[in-house]
């Protein structure tokens, strides 16, 4: 049997055809005809005002922050488990991110945490929506009113998520998407930024190309900004996946169905969460090991990986990581942190791809009895068999 990749995308005829017509046509006059019907048709999938096509979600939050204004002197709340990719745009700022702690059910930003790490130098919070999971929203916007605290909401994993029925990535001043290679949409690398804020998409429209002004025909720059653009191909390919985004969230939640099913009677272990406010699209199928179990990530990957089956670790803290460790607030969170430090050396993501089959779930979860079995049958008869 081939290794079952951890991610992947699902690509059809569709696809093709728009990117080779992209490819054959989409130039001079015509060079933005695929980013147009590509962010027109995303906002409406979204609700929201504006979306503009870039090349990757972090690229979309370093606009969010530099159009909102926030620099030198502010702090920005992010939870501390999560990609590198939803705090580093703070770091190019020059902002000070605060790490907040996680909730132990949706692995996403806690509330009560994120109150706590407010300062009168907060000025945003990115709250993030990992592995296709959305945090308490009701809970965070009513936080964040208090307080006057922009949000950036960091949707890179979480396309067709919903909150309330409301999609994941409308919630904040400003929404930002991932199409890389591993997620549910896929442009192979690109990002979308939402918002229903005129001033904050104009800006954006400047700060993405150059400092020019959008339609600017006469090459003039009004200040030194970046260059954040996506290819038609990319959009194209885009606006394919886009029209197929019912079925592949469809396929993503029946990716999770079988692996509930097949590991409903496997103890000690937990999976993604589902609150009754929330439908979540399971980018990463995650195990989760009680500690009893006496494994942690490293070895399940590794044995998993002798069966063929490639897997990821739960994201480590950020305060755990060498950019962050040494300093003030890295030290705060390690201490504060209890659930983002007691969830992640437990935490694996399992094979997600879009290609995945019911058999090949069998498989992945056969090998994953197979390695904990022996210890999960040691495990207190007490612990509630899975519940996700
Ligand atoms: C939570 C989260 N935020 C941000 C990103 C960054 O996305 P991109 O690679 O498109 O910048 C990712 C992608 O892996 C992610 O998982």
């Amino acid at each position: 049997m081939q290794r079952i990749p951890v991610s992947g995308p699902w690509i059809t005829q569709k696809e093709i055809d728009y990117v080779a017509d992209a490819a054959a046509n989409a130039w001079y006059a015509d060079a933005n005809i695929y980013h147009a019907r590509f962010e027109r048709a995303f906002a409406e999938y979204l609700g929201v005002r504006f979306a503009m096509a870039l090349p990757s979600c972090t690229s979309a939050r370093h606009l969010s922050l530099l159009a909102l204004g926030v620099g030198t002197g502010d702090e920005v709340i992010v939870p501390d488990a999560t990609w590198i990719a939803s705090v580093a745009p703070v770091c190019y700022v020059g902002a000070t991110p605060v790490f907040a702690d996680i909730d132990p059910e949706t692995w996403c930003l806690s509330a009560w945490s994120l109150e706590e790490c407010i300062t009168p130098r907060s000025r945003a919070v990115i709250p993030v929506d990992l592995y296709g999971n959305v945090p308490d929203m009701d809970a965070i916007g009513d936080i964040t009113r208090r307080h006057r605290l922009a949000v950036i909401e960091d949707a890179a994993e979480a396309i067709g998520s919903e909150y309330r029925g409301r999609k994941a990535g409308s919630f904040g001043d400003t929404g930002t998407f991932s199409f890389h290679g591993s997620k549910t949409l896929t442009t192979g690398e690109g990002g979308m930024l939402v918002t229903d804020r005129e001033d904050i998409y104009r800006r954006a429209a400047v700060l993405r190309d150059h400092g020019r002004q959008p339609g600017d025909t006469m090459f003039f720059n009004s200040e030194i900004a970046y260059k954040y653009k996506m290819s038609s191909m990319q959009a194209a390919l885009g606006l394919a996946q886009l029209e197929r985004i019912e079925e592949l969230v469809t396929r993503k939640r029946q990716i999770f169905d079988w692996y509930q099913r097949e590991l409903a009677d496997l103890r000690g272990v937990k999976l993604n969460h589902e609150a009754e406010t929330t439908k979540n699209t399971y980018w990463m199928v995650t195990v989760l090991l009680e500690p009893e179990l006496g494994v942690r990530k490293e070895q399940l990957i590794a044995l998993l990986a002798e069966r063929g089956i490639d897997c990821r670790p739960f994201f480590h803290p950020l305060s755990s990581l060498p950019p962050f460790a040494s300093s003030e607030q890295g030290k705060i969170a390690q201490i504060r942190n209890r659930v983002s430090y007691g969830i992640s050396p437990y935490g694996v993501n399992l094979p997600s791809g879009l290609n995945l089959t019911e058999e090949r779930v069998a498989y992945v979860c056969d090998a994953l009895k197979t390695a904990l079995r022996p210890r999960s049958q040691r495990v207190i008869a007490a612990t509630p068999a899975l519940h996700a």
